[in-house]
């Protein structure tokens, strides 16, 4: 396992009523002028927004809305909010919503403390942003884990850029599996995904030989492959989805990552996928997925076959290593045909004359990944995932 430092920032209240058990007392260590922000209005719809306002008001907070975050935050957004929030002296962030909301917010926190662009001083100056407003999450959405790391993936409109921009840790995060029941199924079914993507990508990094976080990472794979079956067969089966909730956030909190250096390389080619496209996540990871491993085959085939028969319980016997990392392939595309996530570019509704060449250009290639991935093999990558 390579040197590690390990300390966490984020305080999780978990479980049914954690806003109305906790909000207040959180409450109490900030100051009087809140923003709450939130996406396109389901939290209006499902009541929560205004659970939550009545717990600000009893707190005698002065609460300004920051409201209409898109899926795939952008850059112009988060100018939007920091603006909103220099104006009105906000003290306190509290993030309703997300992955789009929570990450939008970190930046916003960061932004609205600095006259100085932050993309220019992240991308171009090398540097991190020094000071933050501090925030809350209130996770009514999982899948990205978004609410116990500090990474936000913020589109770049002008750039074409989907990227991570590095902001704040909330200072605390509500999961009530309670806040997810409207949650769409296809939202929860592309949630979910993401978070098994998370573990796999942290699984293929390096070093490759097992330690204690792949243990670990393989006990959250087999997790939530069980619990988003059960969640599909009863959508109100509320232990299932409690158990999706914690896992999609162990997937990235830092945890599974512990002695590693991740892969991610999927995820890169996703992200520019959304910059040009605004696709789902979860989706644009599963079309992707299984294209880009079978060209990582003879790299990872020792890794490949460990996941087949620690995640996959597939049998051993009489295989070779070669063999049992075919089949974790196949049982990969079983997997995401069976939980019904699009298999191509073209079921998720990406126009033809997507300019492919141009995100593969566009991609980051990862230092973990164990295939040294050209821009030309990602763009036979993209390809393959077309029909
Ligand atoms: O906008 P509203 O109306 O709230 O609707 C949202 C949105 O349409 C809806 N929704 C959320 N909670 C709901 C609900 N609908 C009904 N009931 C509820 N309780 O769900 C839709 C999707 O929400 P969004 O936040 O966009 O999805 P997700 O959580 O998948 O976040 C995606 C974003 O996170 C980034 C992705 O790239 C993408 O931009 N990621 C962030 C990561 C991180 N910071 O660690 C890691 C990931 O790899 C990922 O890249
Ligand atoms: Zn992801």
């Amino acid at each position: 396992m390579n040197a590690f430092t390990y300390s966490y920032p984020t305080k999780v209240y978990f479980g049914e009523k954690a806003a109305k058990t906790h909000l207040a007392g959180e409450l109490a260590k900030y100051g009087k002028n809140v923003m709450v922000a939130y996406g396109g209005g389901s939290v209006k719809k499902n009541g929560i927004l205004n659970e939550l306002l009545e717990i600000l008001r009893s707190a005698g907070k002065n609460v300004i809305e920051f409201s209409g975050i898109m899926s795939n935050p952008t850059y112009a957004k988060v100018q939007e909010g920091a603006e909103i929030a220099k104006k009105n002296n906000i003290e306190f962030i509290l993030a309703v919503g997300g992955g789009s909301v929570i990450d939008c917010c970190k930046i916003i926190s960061a932004q609205a403390k600095t006259d100085r662009d932050i993309w220019k001083l992240e991308y171009s100056e090398h540097g991190q942003p020094a000071e933050f407003i501090p925030m809350g999450a209130v996770v009514t959405a999982f899948g990205t884990g978004a609410e116990m790391n500090n990474g936000a993936v913020i589109t770049n409109e002008d750039k074409k850029l989907k990227s991570a921009l590095w902001g704040a840790y909330y200072n605390f995060a509500i999961l009530d599996p309670a806040y997810t029941m409207t949650m769409p199924m296809k939202q929860v079914i592309s949630g979910s995904f993401d978070a098994l993507s998370h573990c796999m990508e942290t699984y293929m990094g390096s070093p490759r030989n097992t330690n204690l976080s792949d243990e670990i990472n393989e006990a959250c794979q087999r997790n939530i492959i069980a619990n988003l079956r059960k969640t599909i067969k009863d959508p109100d089966d509320i232990s299932a989805r409690s158990e999706l909730i914690w896992a999609a956030a162990m997937a990235e909190n830092g945890i599974l990552k512990i002695g590693k250096v991740t892969d991610f390389q999927a995820h890169m080619l996703e992200h520019q996928l959304g910059a040009y496209t605004d696709c789902n996540h979860g989706q644009g990871l599963a079309v992707i997925h299984p294209k880009l491993y079978r060209h990582m085959l003879p790299e990872a085939e020792e890794q490949f076959a460990r996941l087949a028969v620690n995640v996959w319980n597939v049998s051993p016997n009489g295989k070779t290593s070669a063999q049992l990392a075919e089949e974790f392939i196949e049982k990969l595309s079983g997997f995401i045909r069976e939980i019904g996530l699009p298999t191509t570019f073209s079921e998720m509704g990406i126009p033809e004359n997507t300019d492919l060449k141009a995100i593969a250009d566009s991609t980051i290639l990862t230092a973990g990944c164990c295939k040294k991935f050209t821009k030309e093999e990602l763009l036979t990558v993209l390809n393959e995932c077309r029909i």
